[in-house]
């Protein structure tokens, strides 16, 4: 294969065959073909798209570019779930102990922060001495001593993604359908759950603006899984507005045992649960019964219990005491009064980034005692004066006029109150 060649075919909107494909993936993993190059096949495939059919070449080939770890055959049972990336979205920190405390064992590989997003794999990060498994025999002995998994991306598991991740991210090329789809499932199908449960983000703190992008993705990311094998059940929840009331890392990890402690967020609490009763419905429970139950092991205290025995399993202290606090804090106030009509959550997620709780650039660190607080929902009823968010700050420099400045902007306050959006916006797959 000529590899301009094939770059200049997807360039004129031709499609690739297998062969083309595999050779962009394994010249991704061995570092035999140029980062210009990668990166220009990126832009060709972001702009041109490709077919379900290159899809899947895409995604097994980066698959199978590293170890295929085969979770499934060892704990059948075991059930994955992953999120197209949100803000305020810290339900795999819930997720996990829950269903676990429901008796179905959980793998998840989490990721850092992408862009405005804040990732799991920081979050787990603000827990003093947590550390995540990187190799399938640590996997194992975790999911054997406590149930669950938190494991990340190793030079083992789809080192292709990990090649393309890192130019997609310095070249403009993340929002696209095809490569989001091959980054999630390539990873998802090397660690290989037999069962996966997808959440997928629609909505301005999003990478899926749109009620059609989300239903493209989610459908090619269930097309995908499908064909794998995996059981799947997938849903579309709303990002219009951050989903729990805190954004950043160790803020989070508190927001999240605040649920577990059987109080916290509603809507936080709300879209876990909806996740949950997917996963134990992949384990045969009725959607009623699986509600039940995971609402009970909220209330009896075992799924908290639960998060600090997952918590030691993997190395690190339960202790909150422990995790990182704001040295200051600065209230944010509504500048006029009526109805919060909309959150631009995207521009909160920078904010937080910039605060310290995400990745300006690459090798930047992550400031765990950074993040955001926010006080007001959309249909809100909003006084002059009212405050609608607290900046909490780090050791990081930052421009405070500027990020006050902009979260301020991101609130919209209008006459009337908007249309209720529900929480849930539509099942990609039937749940009995
Ligand atoms: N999560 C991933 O792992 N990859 C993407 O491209 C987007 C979200």
């Amino acid at each position: 294969v000529n590899f301009v060649e094939s770059i200049a075919r997807k360039r004129d909107g031709l499609p690739l065959e297998p062969e083309e494909i595999k050779a962009f993936v394994q010249g991704a993993t061995s570092g035999t073909l140029k980062d210009e190059q990668l990166a220009a096949m990126l832009m060709a495939i972001c702009i041109r798209g490709m077919s379900p059919a290159e899809r899947q070449v895409l995604v097994e080939g980066m698959r199978d570019s590293g170890a295929r770890w085969r979770i499934g055959e060892a704990f059948p049972e075991a059930v994955d779930k992953h999120s197209t990336g949100g803000v305020g979205d810290s339900v795999s920190l819930v997720f996990a102990p829950l269903v676990r405390a429901c008796g179905v064992p959980v793998v998840m590989m989490a990721g850092a922060g992408l862009g405005h997003t804040q990732g799991t794999l920081d979050k787990l990060a603000a827990i003093p001495e947590f550390r995540t498994a990187g190799s399938r025999e640590v996997a194992l002995a975790r999911l054997e001593r406590c149930g669950v998994c938190f494991s990340a991306q190793s030079a083992e598991i789809a080192p292709a993604d990990k090649k393309l991740y890192m130019l997609r991210d310095i070249t403009g090329t993340v929002p696209s359908l095809p490569l989001i789809t091959a980054s999630i499932m390539s990873k998802k199908l090397a660690v290989g759950a037999a069962r996966l449960v997808l959440d997928i983000k629609q909505g301005s703190g999003a990478f899926c603006k749109t009620a059609q992008a989300a239903q493209e993705l989610g459908e090619a990311l269930y097309t995908v899984a499908e064909r794998a094998g995996a059981s799947v059940k997938a849903m579309i929840t709303d990002m219009e507005e951050p989903l729990g009331d805190r954004l950043g890392t160790a803020n989070e990890v508190l927001a999240s045992i605040e649920i577990l402690r059987g109080g916290g967020d509603a809507r936080l609490r709300e879209v876990t649960i909806e996740l949950g009763v997917d996963a134990l419905v992949t384990a045969g429970r009725t959607p009623e019964a699986a509600r039940a139950e995971l609402e009970s092991r909220l209330a009896d205290g075992s799924a908290l219990s639960q998060w600090e025995l997952i918590v030691r399993a993997h190395g690190g202290d339960p202790d909150d005491a422990r995790l990182a606090r704001p040295r200051r804090t600065v209230t944010i106030v509504a500048a006029t009064g009526g109805c919060l009509s909309a959150v631009s959550s995207e521009e909160l997620g920078w904010v937080a980034v910039n605060l310290g709780a995400g990745r300006r650039f690459q090798g930047d660190g992550i400031d765990f005692a950074a993040g955001l607080r926010i006080h007001a929902r959309i249909g809100n009823r909003i006084e002059p004066g009212q405050p609608i968010a607290t900046l909490e700050l780090g050791a990081r420099e930052v421009d405070l006029d500027e990020l006050k400045r902009r979260t301020q902007a991101a609130f919209s306050v209008g006459e009337a109150a908007p249309p209720v959006r529900p929480l849930v916006n539509r099942w990609l797959a039937a749940r009995r």
